[in-house]
């Protein structure tokens, strides 16, 4: 082989090189162009924009100056859509999967609907997805585990379907996972156990059966588990009970059985809210609970309430109560 054409031939091998590159990850290839086209087509797809927030995404001006759009300072690209409240129908367009160094997502509380589709997993420097109180149907998609980055993933408020991924174990950041008031059907996956990262986990208002998996209750660094109004049912696992991050339990309306723990396996220094009442339960509420928490009787919801004085907070809704009421 000829100098000459074994320069070629490395030059065309160099070549395939970054094709291949380009194919397997767009972040090292695209530029701000291909962000430019990625709004566009977002914006193509929303059928419905009441309040014109959408109307100077315009090719006549640099897309980091359009309504709800952030860039990085020096490369130029899109690094937070935020949207917000702004009563947007569309689809998401599969083509923001291209926003190669999208960080945040926000299109919480507008009328998306129809799939997210597995191209968002392309995302991969996104830290927050909020796509809370919408119209999103279909299933969570599985590519969502390829963000290695994810902080929070926040979806409740739609009418998602299927099985929770149990894949999104792999995200090794991930402190918010909100699944509530969807569709959602099958058990909690046993692999979530090892999200040590994982501080609030809601699942609540959905078709979900089955145990809670011992690895979950005993995360160091839950602190919120809201799993309200599905078919659970087992033993609570009582390591629940014994943790000092835990702050807000609320399991009611499902079909645990068996008993609290006793006294000794009591340790809940920081909570603020236990809500167990709609379950089949036996034991009564353990001694060392009920003195630590202040008895409230409301008669006109003929519930007991259990508020914890050392952590009260008025601000905190009708939640800052804690009501237990076993059989
Ligand atoms: C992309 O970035 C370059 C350099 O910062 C800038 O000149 C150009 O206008 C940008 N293109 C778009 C479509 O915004
Ligand atoms: C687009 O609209 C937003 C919100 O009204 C405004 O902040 C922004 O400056 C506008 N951008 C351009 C390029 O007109
Ligand atoms: C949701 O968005 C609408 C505007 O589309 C606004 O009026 C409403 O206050 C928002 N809801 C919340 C809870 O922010
Ligand atoms: C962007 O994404 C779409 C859909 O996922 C894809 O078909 C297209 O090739 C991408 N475009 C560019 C310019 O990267
Ligand atoms: C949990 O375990 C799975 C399988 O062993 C692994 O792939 C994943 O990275 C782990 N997750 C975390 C957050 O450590
Ligand atoms: C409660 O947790 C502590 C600290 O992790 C542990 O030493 C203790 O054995 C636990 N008690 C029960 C009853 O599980
Ligand atoms: C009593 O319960 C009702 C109904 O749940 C609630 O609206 C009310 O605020 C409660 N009162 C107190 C004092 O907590």
């Amino acid at each position: 082989m000829s100098v000459r054409r074994l320069y070629n031939a490395s030059l065309m091998g160099a070549l395939a090189l970054l094709v291949h590159l380009c194919m397997v990850d767009l972040a090292i290839c695209s530029s701000n162009f291909t962000d430019q086209l990625a709004l566009l087509s977002f914006k193509s797809s929303i059928k419905n924009d009441p309040n014109n927030v959408l109307s100077n995404w315009t090719k006549e001006t640099n897309f980091c100056g359009w309504a709800g759009v952030l860039c990085s300072r020096h490369r130029q690209r899109v690094t937070s859509l935020h949207l917000r409240n702004m009563g947007l129908g569309g689809n998401i367009s599969p083509h923001v999967g291209n926003l190669s160094f999208l960080q945040l997502l926000d299109l919480r509380n507008n009328s998306f609907f129809g799939h997210l589709t597995d191209e968002i997993g392309h995302l991969r420097h996104l830290k927050t997805l909020y796509l809370f109180h919408n119209m999103l149907e279909g299933n969570i998609p599985l590519g969502l585990h390829h963000c290695q980055r994810l902080e929070v993933i926040s979806l409740e408020g739609n009418k998602f379907s299927g099985r929770i991924p149990k894949e999104l174990n792999t995200l090794p950041s991930l402190r918010i996972l909100a699944l509530g008031q969807n569709e959602l059907v099958g058990t909690i996956p046993p692999s979530f156990g090892n999200i040590s990262s994982l501080e609030e986990f809601g699942l609540n208002a959905n078709h979900i059966y089955g145990n809670v998996p011992t690895g979950l209750a005993q995360l160091p660094n839950l602190k919120i588990i809201n799993l309200v109004f599905n078919y659970l049912t087992g033993p609570i696992p009582p390591t629940i009970f014994n943790k000092s991050s835990t702050a807000e339990i609320d399991l009611t309306s499902n079909a645990f059985s068996g008993n609290l723990p006793t006294n000794n396996g009591l340790f809940l220094p920081n909570l603020e809210v236990l809500l167990l009442d709609h379950n089949q339960l036996t034991r009564n509420i353990p001694s060392s609970l009920s003195n630590s928490f202040k008895l409230t009787a409301n008669s006109s919801c003929q519930l007991v309430y259990w508020t914890n004085t050392k952590t009260f907070r008025q601000s905190k809704t009708p939640r800052t109560c804690i009501y237990l009421k076993i059989n």
